[in-house]
């Protein structure tokens, strides 16, 4: 695992100003943010304390909120105006419900999923939709381990490396920066997991392609996400015409039925909170039964 991953502070100025307009973009968001959810259906939990991990702007937390009313919802996100506009959200969703004494408040934190600002064993649901693609595995699932209680559940979707491989291979015929963020490999997240010592772990992937008329209006999107190249190595300043035109024509090659695909891998995964055990060797090692980790892979 050697990706070199874009620094803190701009994943939050980044996703930070992209809050306002972010709803209007988020498009793949509410589709895997709705499949975790139907997927949560299948599991039987009462949670009493929920954790939305990088809430963004809160469409999840209403509705993890309607399914279970009782629970006390806490929503961390790095970017405190995503936090915002999550709080400006779920009040507007309650109406007046939220005056009523027995409607539960969300806490509301600002706070990395690499740090977490959270005790020990104290939270029965981690949901987390497409927010741990900016942290290292390693330290995102020790984290998420250490505050799940041992029956506690992490569900969650991240992104693969697969993700915008048309907007990569346009930009290197133009030249040899990272112009895309990189990814880690759903056995890279499989391994980081079992190394957390959480138990359970189901994995599979999925292909997600949103189309466009033209490759500046994906850019553009990235943009308004707050998902554009934040990359350590990036080439700094702005983009010259000349390469905005290069890319641009380069990433015609891609176009099939007079439109520009935008293929998102997505990591679809859930674990329990800790290793029973009998689970675990002398040596520290931990069984995890190759049957629990499985590979979709839905060609466009
Ligand atoms: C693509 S958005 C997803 C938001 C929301 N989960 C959804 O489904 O719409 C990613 C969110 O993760 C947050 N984020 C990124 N890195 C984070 C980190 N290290 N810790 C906590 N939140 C993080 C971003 O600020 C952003 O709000």
């Amino acid at each position: 695992m050697t990706n070199e991953l874009p620094q803190k502070q701009l994943v939050a100025d980044s996703f930070g100003r992209a809050a306002a307009h972010y709803d209007d973009v988020a498009i793949l968001q509410r589709q895997t943010g709705d499949e975790l959810l139907d997927r949560l259906d299948l599991v039987k939990i009462k949670p009493q304390r929920i954790v939305d991990l990088g809430v963004g702007t809160g469409r999840n937390l209403s509705l993890l909120a309607q399914r279970y009313p009782n629970a006390q919802l806490i929503a961390v996100d790095i970017a405190t105006e995503m936090l915002k506009h999550a709080r400006q959200a779920h009040r507007q969703q309650q109406g007046l419900k939220r005056w009523l004494p027995s409607t539960k408040k969300p806490l509301y934190l600002a706070g990395d999923a690499e740090q977490l600002p959270l005790a020990d064993n104290s939270v029965d649901l981690i949901f987390a939709n497409l927010a741990l693609q900016w942290c290292d595995p390693r330290i995102s699932f020790a984290e998420i381990q250490r505050v799940l209680t041992p029956d506690g559940l992490v569900m969650f979707t991240t992104l693969g490396p697969d993700t915008l491989h048309e907007l990569r291979k346009s930009w290197a015929k133009v030249d040899n920066y990272p112009h895309v963020n990189m990814f880690y490999d759903m056995h890279d997240v499989g391994e980081a997991m079992t190394e957390a010592r959480l138990t359970g772990m189901v994995l599979d992937t999925d292909r997600f392609i949103l189309t466009y008329n033209d490759a500046m209006s994906l850019m553009k999107d990235l943009k308004l996400l707050g998902a554009h190249n934040i990359n350590r190595d990036r080439r700094r300043g702005l983009t010259g015409k000349q390469a905005l035109a290069k890319v641009i024509s380069a990433y015609e090659h891609f176009r099939q039925n007079n439109l520009l695909p935008a293929t998102y891998e997505v990591v679809f995964g859930h674990a329990w909170g800790s290793i029973p055990a009998q689970q675990t060797s002398e040596d520290g090692s931990v069984k995890i039964p190759i049957s629990q980790i499985k590979r979709k892979v839905i060609q466009p």
